[in-house]
């Protein structure tokens, strides 16, 4: 029988086998994948079992627990690193016109991305904040729980195959120059320019497990707690409520939303379109 077809029959097995498997990585390697969306959880898991060559859930869960490489090789499925420069350009700009403004009245500015993944968004941001005047009042904490995604994030590089889609993103969000006044290259590899990353703080930081840092102007979190269940995700959200400055913003993803949340009542809808919220005085 094929992988595919025991992965779908026995469902009530694997369930039980993906619990112990993810509450044995909790206990060994304290990573929290328990409250993850079951559904991506497991698609990930068998991704691996295959790659591995393994029969069942059950032979992954023996190999991890004993084997920190290939923990290492899971590790990485669970934590989906996709991310682009000026995903959702009209979400850029609607923050020129819906939250520059208030960002211009403050003395110093606190950015948290959380999910920061490899920088892609958080270099976007200074680039705007540069154009907007305000990048040097700013710190930008960029955080995520994957500390490689991280690494790549601060060697600044940008990938010479995506120039062309950058540029064009980094014009639909409202641009004011040229996009390649932000890098430089030599020998075929584009890094941008280091006066965007000197004002970045990036720091590892686990969304389930780890508290709130400081108190903050903005928070952009995109594309993250699509993989939690709701558990986690109203988790989260109350600690991004009490991690946000009053009537500071909080940005999720395009498919996200904030409604049921415990929080919800406790934000405008600024834009619904590009999910930002403001936090309520
Ligand atoms: C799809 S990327 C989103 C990147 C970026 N925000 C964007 O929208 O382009 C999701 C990121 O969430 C991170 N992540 C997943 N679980 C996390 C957690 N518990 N704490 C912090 N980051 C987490 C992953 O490592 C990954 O880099």
């Amino acid at each position: 029988m094929s992988i595919g077809k025991l992965e779908t029959q026995d469902s009530e097995l694997v369930k039980i086998e993906i619990g112990l498997l993810l509450e044995g990585i909790y206990r060994k390697y304290g990573y929290d994948f328990r409250n993850y969306s079951y559904a991506s959880i497991r698609r990930r898991i068998w991704h691996r079992i295959r790659l591995e060559g393994l029969p069942n859930v059950s032979s992954l869960q023996e190999r991890v627990m004993h084997n920190g490489d290939v923990f290492h090789r899971l590790l990485g499925d669970l934590m989906i690193p996709v991310t682009e420069m000026f995903r959702d350009p009209e979400m850029f700009l609607a923050f020129r016109q819906e939250v520059v403004p208030y960002l211009r009245k403050l003395p110093n500015i606190r950015i948290w991305h959380a999910g920061c993944s490899t920088g892609e968004e958080v270099h976007s941001m200074a680039i705007l904040l540069h154009e907007e005047g305000l990048l040097e009042r700013t710190r930008i904490y960029a955080t995520d729980i994957n500390e490689s995604a991280m690494n790549t994030a601060q060697n600044g590089f940008i990938p010479i195959d995506k120039m062309k889609q950058y540029t064009k993103k980094y014009q639909m969000a409202g641009g004011m120059q040229s996009f390649s006044d932000y890098y430089e290259s030599e020998h075929g590899i584009v890094k941008l320019k280091p006066f965007l990353r000197q004002n970045i703080v990036f720091a590892r930081h686990n969304l389930v497990t780890d508290s709130s840092f400081n108190e903050f102007h903005v928070i952009m979190c995109r594309n993250v707690m699509i993989y939690f269940n709701t558990l986690l995700r109203d988790q989260v959200h109350t600690l991004f409520y009490e991690s946000l400055a009053q009537e500071g913003y909080l940005i999720v993803g395009s498919k996200e939303t904030i409604t049921f949340t415990p929080t919800a009542d406790k934000y405008e809808t600024r834009y619904d379109q590009h999910r930002i919220f403001r936090k309520l005085r």
